[in-house]
């Protein structure tokens, strides 16, 4: 069994150790100096080098990490060539790629969701700004951004000078109060099956505060989001799924909500068309189930005969940062290992140079730790990451603390 993972941070290495389970051999690509420690990393990062590489190997499966691949139409060349993938076709990952395609399918076909207005261009967005005045409104690039095309603006001046950073088309949408979670769907585009839920913490600092980031940390599971779980499988995933079958596009692999918790119930706030990062750090160590199992059932069309099973343990994830991080970041410190940890390392933005590890992007490395309840797995991950050390690192001291302590 091989298989091929695409990707290279702490979601693509989280993804190779739950694979690793099964006994399968396992290539990441481009993968990154810390995975490569593990496992082998073949540094591709074009398309055809992937192709040529299948071809010649004929891996079981190629899971994707990333959107960017997706929404690229790699899935599309790899199965006309009779690769198996694990994610969707580009057709179908817009509804990532594209908040506009996204926010127009729940519309048609009442999934809830903010209420927008979706303009071609920032100058429309920026006509229709200055003609209204509720704030907080919520201003959406529409193509992929990196966590970098959404914001919460406060007032007019902080709308327009937004709108002046973004191209291409806008979505306008209502602010919507409530807390957050996510869930992910595993699906073979008719039937599918839900993971636990987990939370991401968006913002930079303590406290909420500061710019979004890509998630600093994540836990699982969310024991108050139970409750909505029949209720967003019904009135979410389920007619997401058949809107995508009805465009002939169905969505294969995983399918990522993120909700707002409101006091009308569960929003839709975006969709992703792949696992989270942090979440898939926080949620893979809890899967008993054979993740090669999942990937059979996502490529065969056998979804719905898929047992799952998790650990009844709790998961704590936190990201350790560069400084500066989202914004310009100094990279190539050296990082230090103190002592052995208990929790696990799943490593993001890191490479090695003569020998050791050093710091090469924004999210350098996710500590994972288990525990019988959400506090005891804090106090590990806490604990260890005191032992790991670089030049300007940061990360959040509250993660997974119950919100009304955050
Ligand atoms: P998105 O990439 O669309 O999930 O947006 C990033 C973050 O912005 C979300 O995780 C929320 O914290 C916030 N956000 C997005 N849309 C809304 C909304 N309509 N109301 C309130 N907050 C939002
Ligand atoms: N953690 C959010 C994301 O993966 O998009």
């Amino acid at each position: 069994m091989t298989v091929l993972i695409i990707g290279g941070g702490g979601r693509e290495h989280a993804l190779a150790a739950a694979i690793a389970k099964d006994g399968a051999q396992i290539i990441v690509a481009p993968g990154n100096g810390g995975i490569a420690r593990e496992f082998k990393c073949l540094p591709f990062t074009d398309l055809n080098e992937v192709l040529d590489w299948c071809l010649t190997n004929q891996p079981n499966f190629v899971v994707f990490g990333p959107e960017q691949p997706l929404a690229d139409g790699w899935v599309d060349v790899l199965e006309k060539a009779g690769v198996p993938c694990v994610g969707p076709t580009a057709q179908a990952a817009r509804i990532e790629s594209s908040k506009a395609f996204a926010k127009e399918l729940m519309a048609k076909n009442k999934i809830p969701t903010a209420s927008y207005e979706c303009f071609d261009n920032p100058q429309e967005a920026q006509r229709h700004i200055l003609s209204q005045a509720n704030y907080p409104i919520v201003i959406k690039a529409d193509g992929l951004a990196a966590g970098k095309g959404v914001a919460v603006v406060e007032n007019e001046a902080d709308a327009l000078s937004f709108l002046e950073s973004i191209s291409g088309k806008v979505v306008l949408e209502e602010f919507l109060v409530g807390w957050e979670t996510s869930l992910f769907a595993i699906t073979d585009g008719e039937n599918f099956q839900t993971t636990l839920f987990a939370r991401d913490h968006k913002r930079l600092n303590d406290g909420d505060q500061g710019p979004n980031t890509g998630g600093m940390g994540a836990f699982c599971p969310v024991p108050e989001a139970e409750k909505w779980r029949e209720e967003i499988e019904n009135n979410v995933i389920s007619p997401t799924l058949k809107a995508l079958r009805d465009l002939g596009s169905p969505f294969r692999g995983f399918l990522y909500c993120g909700l707002m918790i409101t006091e009308e119930g569960p929003k839709v706030l975006e969709y992703n068309c792949r696992l989270g990062d942090p979440e898939t750090q926080a949620l893979l160590p809890l899967l008993n189930t054979s993740f090669i199992e999942i990937c059979e059932a996502v490529t065969t069309g056998t979804v719905g005969g898929l047992k799952l099973d998790w650990s009844d343990q709790s998961s704590v994830c936190v990201i350790m940062s560069s400084q500066g991080y989202p914004g310009s970041f100094n990279t190539g410190h050296h990082l230090d290992f103190s002592r052995e940890i208990q929790s696990l390392i799943r490593f993001g933005g890191v490479k090695e140079e003569a020998g050791r590890l050093v710091s090469s992007g924004g999210r350098v490395l996710s500590l994972v730790a288990l525990g019988d309840n959400l506090a005891e797995a804090r106090e590990k991950v806490y604990g260890d990451l005191e032992t790991i050390d670089f030049s300007g690192k940061h990360f959040r001291k509250d993660i997974a603390l119950p919100r009304n302590q955050i």
